[in-house]
């Protein structure tokens, strides 16, 4: 049993080793069996964006370390942070050049170690990012492997001959843009990149790229950490034989035309080396969380492998990218990935798309249906992750022009391609200079917003987007319906208000969310489920009015917020 973590309550060990959804090394925390991240808010940081300590305009761990005071009150239980390892940065430190250091500009090791101490202290545990299929071209064993066909880490990558005179192996397509291949003129060769050129693919068919990537697993845990977010694990296997993608129809954000990647996204190997990266995570106690860009239900529940074997937490990225107020869209998901039989992660942005403030807002109530969307991801079954700053309803400030751009996506597809600087830019705390991130110009550009939507000011608003936040996370860490209740749905047919219950045993909580602009009324039959009779407490709501009695039907106005608890 893990000693590093005081569990709140630790049910009896036979529990443990019983369950097949825990492994013996996971600290139980409830009658249910759940582990602690079930329980857990998550919280992703981008750490050139969250707080700058040394003012050169790019944040760092000790600002990391600084704010987990405000971290804590906010509700947070662990931080996963996106690669904070050195890199020379073309993707922004997903080009990772020594697995096993801090980057200079973030830090050094002693100042992860101290992050992660007092994290501790505060009760909130640390995640780091792992990109699992490729290492910077400037990493040592990519510097060997480029330098002869014969040198000891050339079957380390995946180089091969081109078809002919400048002719690529084949035919895929970098998802970054152009090709997968680039000629090395050195050795004649062709090495495969699935990300930018000077992200070369790792070979995870050569068992020394698997040893070495899980040793850098072991060298984390000894320090501390309580998992990984696992980067790009659709991406990590290629047919061997180089078979060609088919094309079909449409183009992408490129002007591509679009690719079925049947042979090199999603191969079957992927499942073996997650079941072995999971045996590891589990002799340490930790978690392992996946980007998984899933397109059906079915393919999402193999991440989590037979016996939950695999990833503990796999992203639902089909609920992350609904994109629209649709109540039968939504409706939709929520079913799927709770009847997927896996723990559910939901999540509404990450570092790689839009900002959810602009994806859902309408320009006129976007605060409204800030609130509405952290309602509906908060009070799910399952596991949230915040992205940073979607807390202080942060919006997306893309770059006005080719020139400002600095994410080589755009820099390649302007002005089609966006790119993600503009979800990327400085956590606001305050309405001073540069948001309160930085006494020098941040590397990001902060939008006007940042004067109202702040930490500060929100924090004295007790009808701001952050409060409302806050007083969500403190009933979902309170509320044992919203902790471990099935997720039952209401009124199934109505098209533009979601309502359902977190049932547990003989309380509820009810969510009833409008997703439309204008007034709505719902009547509840709670009769099926032997509650026609509970008595209703508001715990929640956004609505200026309070309810007479609720049984008589809800009122609700335009995106409104209703959560109550239901007791017999
Ligand atoms: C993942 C990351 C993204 C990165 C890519 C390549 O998709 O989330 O930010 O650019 O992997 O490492
Ligand atoms: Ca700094």
């Amino acid at each position: 049993m893990s000693t590093r973590w005081p569990a709140i309550f630790i049910f009896g060990f036979s529990l443990l080793l019983t369950s097949p959804l825990v492994s013996a090394q996971q600290t139980v925390v409830d009658v249910e069996g759940h582990s602690w991240w079930q329980h857990a808010v998550f919280y992703e940081l981008y750490p050139r964006s969250f707080a700058d300590s040394n003012n050169d305009g790019i944040g760092d761990l000790n600002g990391i370390t600084s704010k987990l005071d405000y971290l804590k009150n906010l509700g947070v239980d662990a931080i996963w942070i996106t690669p904070c390892f050195p890199s020379p940065q073309v993707d922004f430190g997903y080009d990772i050049s020594d697995y096993e250091n801090i980057d200079p500009m973030y830090g050094t090791l002693q100042d992860f170690d101290r992050l992660v101490a007092e994290g501790r202290k505060r009760g909130i545990r640390i995640l780091l990012d792992f990109v699992v299929n490729h290492t910077s071209d400037q990493h040592k064993w990519f510097l060997d492997s480029k330098s002869s066909r014969t040198s000891a880490h050339r079957d380390w990558y995946i180089w091969r001959d081109g078809k002919g005179v400048s002719q690529p192996p084949n035919n895929w397509a970098s998802s970054f843009g152009l090709s997968a291949w680039k000629r090395d003129p050195a050795t004649g060769q062709y090495y495969y990149h699935y990300f930018y050129p000077e992200q070369p693919d790792l070979n995870w068919r050569n068992p020394a790229v698997k040893q070495a990537m899980f040793d850098v697993t072991r060298f984390w845990y000894k320090r501390g950490v309580a998992g990984f977010r696992l980067d790009a694990v659709d991406s990590l296997f290629e047919d061997p034989k180089l078979t060609d993608n088919p094309v079909v129809a449409g183009t992408d954000s490129f002007g591509r035309p679009n690719m079925d990647e049947k042979y090199n996204q999603k191969l079957p190997e992927v499942h073996d080396v997650l079941r072995a990266l999971r045996k590891v995570a589990d002799e340490h106690g930790a978690v392992l969380i996946g980007e998984t860009y899933t397109s059906t239900i079915d393919e999402l529940k193999q991440y989590y492998g037979e016996h939950s074997s695999e990833l503990q937490m796999p992203m639902d990225m089909m609920f992350a990218t609904v994109d629209k107020l649709s109540v039968p869209e939504f409706r939709k998901q929520i079913a799927a990935i709770d009847s997927a039989g896996g723990w559910p992660v939901l999540l509404i942005g990450n570092h790689d798309m839009a900002r959810s403030y602009n994806r859902y807002g309408d320009g006129v109530h976007n605060d409204a249906i800030a609130k509405l969307m952290a309602a509906l991801y908060l009070t799910l079954r399952g596991t949230p992750i915040l992205y940073y700053g979607e807390e202080t309803s942060m919006e997306n400030n893309d770059p006005k022009s080719k020139e400002e751009v600095l994410d080589p996506i755009s820099k390649l597809g302007w002005p089609l391609e966006k790119g993600r600087d503009g979800e990327r830019t400085p956590m606001q705390w305050s309405a001073d200079v540069n948001a309160g991130f930085s006494k020098a110009k941040p590397w990001l550009p902060v939008p006007a917003s940042a004067r109202t939507h702040n930490v500060e000011s929100e924090l004295k608003d007790p009808g701001s987007v952050l409060s409302f936040y806050k007083r969500l996370l403190l009933l979902r860490h309170s509320e044992k319906s919203l902790l471990d209740g099935e997720y039952v749905p209401l009124n199934e047919s109505n098209p533009s208000v979601l309502s359902y219950l977190r049932r547990y045993k003989d309380e509820a909580v009810l969510v009833v969310l409008n997703m439309a602009g204008s007034a709505q009324k719902i009547d509840l039959d709670l009769f099926p489920q032997g509650l026609a009779a509970a008595k209703m407490t508001t715990l929640l709501t956004d609505m200026a009015g309070v309810l007479q009695d609720p049984s008589k039907g809800i009122a609700l106005e335009p995106f409104a917020v209703y959560i109550a608890r239901l007791t017999k």
